[in-house]
Formats: structure tokens, sequence, C-alpha cells
């Protein structure tokens, strides 16, 4: 394999020297960019540009043409699994994305397919490969999946939620068959990303988009007992075992010390977690990623640069930060913004990193 030109962010992961912090934006490649929706038009739709390597390809090469990241991430989805399990993912215009059936009962969980990822997700490892090639090493590459829980919201609900009354009725009242979807989504979320390491990933995050909807003894048993399992499982293979993962729980800021205790590299933080609060309590035994408000790039480029000195110096000195947004760009951002956010980044960290 070619050699990797940009290291700063695996180094920054293992909390090792770096010269400034490096910088990834979650969902990077995506509708703020004009040549991002040129191409999903070509493609038809998401699921079919998720579908076509080449054009995945191109959305994962897309911002890094225009900003100087220090990782690309695999253009895909978290509800690719729960799509090969057998619940039909489409996306209604406007409203995001749906499944044709649900899981709601002992029925609907044994009714599932049982799926083998470098099989039955084989577009995705295609796409992997395909944007290793064209990184050619300039940058590492990071692939993802949703975490058992966030992927469960989906799959008993039937789509996005805004109480969660179908997946947390499940949970508190018919724990068993909870920890039953969980622990066949944990399984199959495991081989996945395997399979994405294999195919040539060089870190993985795991989203827990959802994790901070539930209560604190919630989080514990239906979430991070199954991130912790993901992480033991690559962590016991030697194909596995040298990728670091980031895990990032949104809304998981009061849970700091169990999450950094899950075996994940890296732990990401949303925006209302104060950073140096944050480093105090875990910064000595795992990397943190994040946080600037991603609506913070709906203000001037000025405010936008005071707030990204703002983070920095609230880290402060050394290594251990990839600096990152604390949750998804929005689509109705300016690209320029970003470009004034990105190079804040590069601009304003190196003094943090001198005689480290
Ligand atoms: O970060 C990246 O650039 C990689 C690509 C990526 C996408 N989705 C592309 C996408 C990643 C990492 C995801 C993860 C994802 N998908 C999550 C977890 C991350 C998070 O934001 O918390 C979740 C919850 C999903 C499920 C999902 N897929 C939603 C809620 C949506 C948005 C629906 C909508 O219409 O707003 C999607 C679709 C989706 N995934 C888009 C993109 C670029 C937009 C599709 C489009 O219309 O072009």
């Amino acid at each position: 394999m070619t050699e990797l030109k940009n290291d700063r962010f695996l180094r920054a992961l293992q909390r090792q020297p770096v010269d400034r912090t490096p910088i990834w934006m979650m969902r990077q490649a995506g509708r703020y960019l004009p040549e991002y929706r040129a191409t999903r038009k070509q493609a038809g739709s998401f699921l079919d540009l998720c579908k076509n390597a080449e054009l995945a390809c191109e959305v994962t090469m897309q911002p890094l043409r225009r900003y100087p990241m220090d990782a690309a991430i695999l253009f895909s989805d978290i509800l690719t699994v729960p799509d090969a399990l057998g619940l039909g993912l489409y996306f209604e215009e406007g409203e995001g994305p749906k499944f044709r059936k649900t899981v709601r009962s002992e029925a609907d969980l044994a009714a599932l397919n049982s799926i083998k990822a470098d099989d039955d997700l084989a577009y995705v490892m295609n796409a992997v490969r395909t944007i290793r090639a064209e990184l050619n090493g300039e940058v590492p590459l990071i692939g993802f999946t949703g975490s058992p829980w966030t992927l469960a919201t989906y799959m008993v609900e039937g789509g996005a939620s805004k109480d969660f009354a179908n997946v947390k009725g499940m949970a508190y009242d018919k724990p068993e068959l909870m920890h039953g979807l969980l622990s066949l989504l944990a399984d199959a979320v495991a081989d996945y990303l395997a399979a994405q390491i294999r195919a040539g990933a060089q870190a993985i995050q795991i989203f827990d988009t959802w994790g901070g909807s539930l209560s604190a003894a919630g989080y514990k048993e239906f979430s991070l007992k199954y991130m912790q399992r993901i992480i033991s499982r690559l962590q016991a293979d030697s194909d596995t075992q040298n990728i670091p993962v980031i895990v990032f729980t949104k809304g998981g800021g009061q849970w700091l010390s169990a999450i950094a205790g899950c075996g994940a590299q890296a732990v990401g933080i949303d925006w209302t977690t104060d950073i140096g609060v944050a480093r105090g309590q875990i910064g000595d035994s795992v990397c943190l990623q994040g946080n600037m408000d991603p609506s913070m790039l709906f203000a001037s480029p000025t405010r936008i640069r005071e707030e990204v000195a703002a983070i920095l110096a609230g880290f402060g000195h050394g290594s251990g930060h990839v600096f990152n947004l604390g949750h998804g760009i929005t689509p109705g951002v300016n690209p320029d913004h970003v470009t004034a956010f990105v190079d804040a980044v590069q601009e304003l960290s190196p003094q943090y990193h001198q005689a480290d």
C-alpha cells in the first residue's frame, strides 16, 4: 500500500506529537456543496450515489479539493446495515430516511437476514477500495458505522423520530427483545467494520447519534455496552486491532468517563460540552474530537475564527485533539465559511504544538 503523506490525524488519535491540530468535518461531503448536488443529480438518488463506487469516490474527494482536510470519510450512510438486514431503506424527499419494515416483535427480529458484509454490503467495500486508490496516500480514510442503539432507533421506529416512543418503549418494557436486536446489530456492525478495514479504512468512527436520548443507566445498558463489544471484537483480531476507533455520542457530555473506558482511542464531543473540562476529565486516556457548534458556520468568518481560537485555547497545549464540528455540517452553510473555519484551525493551532 502507498505510504501515507499526512498522518497528523492518526498521530493525534494516538496522542502523539503533531505540528498542528488536524481537522476534518462530520458530513464534509454533502448538500452544502454545489458540486455534491450536481453529482447527486447525476446519480439519480442518494442510495444510487452510495452504491456507485466511482460517484461515491467523487463526492468523498470534493471537500478535499476545496479544503486542506487532514482526513477523508467514506461516502455512505449508517442505514446501509439495516437495509442489508432486509428492512428496505428509502428516502422520501424532505422527510429523511424511511424503512418499509420495522422490528417490533420476536418474529420481526427472527425474520432479519443473516448477512456477511463482504457479500451483502460489497458496494461499500468497493467504494472504500476505490477511494483509497484515488487518495493515493494523501490523507487517511475514515470508515464508519452507526452504533447499535442508533441503528435500532431507525429500525424500530421505521425512520426518524422525535420522541423515540416505540424504541424506548421496547427498551424499557421488553429489554430481552431489545438486547436481542442490539446483539444482532453489534455482531453485524463488528463484521461490517472489519470488512471496511480489510478494504482499506484507516480509522473508524462509530456515530451514536441518539445515545444521548437515553437515561444515564439506559445509555450504559443499551448503547455503550454494545459499542464496547464491537471495539473488543476489533481489538481481538490482528487484522483490525491497530485501527483507531472514535466514539461519538451526541449528548454524551455527562458520561465522558464511562465513554472513555469503552476501549476507543478517541471520544467525539458535541458543542454543549466545554472541551477544556472534557480534557481535564478524560484527556489523559483518550484523544478528544470536536467541538464547534455547526451553527457557528452561519456566523461571519471573523466570528468563526474567534470561536476556533477559543476552542483551541480551551483544549490547550499538546496533542490529543482532532478539530471537528460538534455534529454534522448543515446543508445551508456557505462553503466560503468552511474555508474560514479550516484556515483558522491551520493558522491558529501550531502555537499549541511547539516544543511538543
Ligand atoms: O460525513 C460524511 O461526509 C460521510 C457521509 C455520511 C452520510 N451520512 C451521508 C448522507 C455519514 C457519515 C452519514 C451518517 C448518518 N446517516 C448518520 C449519523 C451521523 C449524524 O449526523 O449524526 C445518520 C443519523 C444518518 C441517517 C441519515 N441519512 C439521515 C438522518 C439523513 C438526512 C436526511 C435528510 O434528508 O436530511 C441521511 C441522508 C444523507 N446521508 C445525506 C448525506 C449526504 C443527504 C442525502 C441527500 O439528500 O443528498
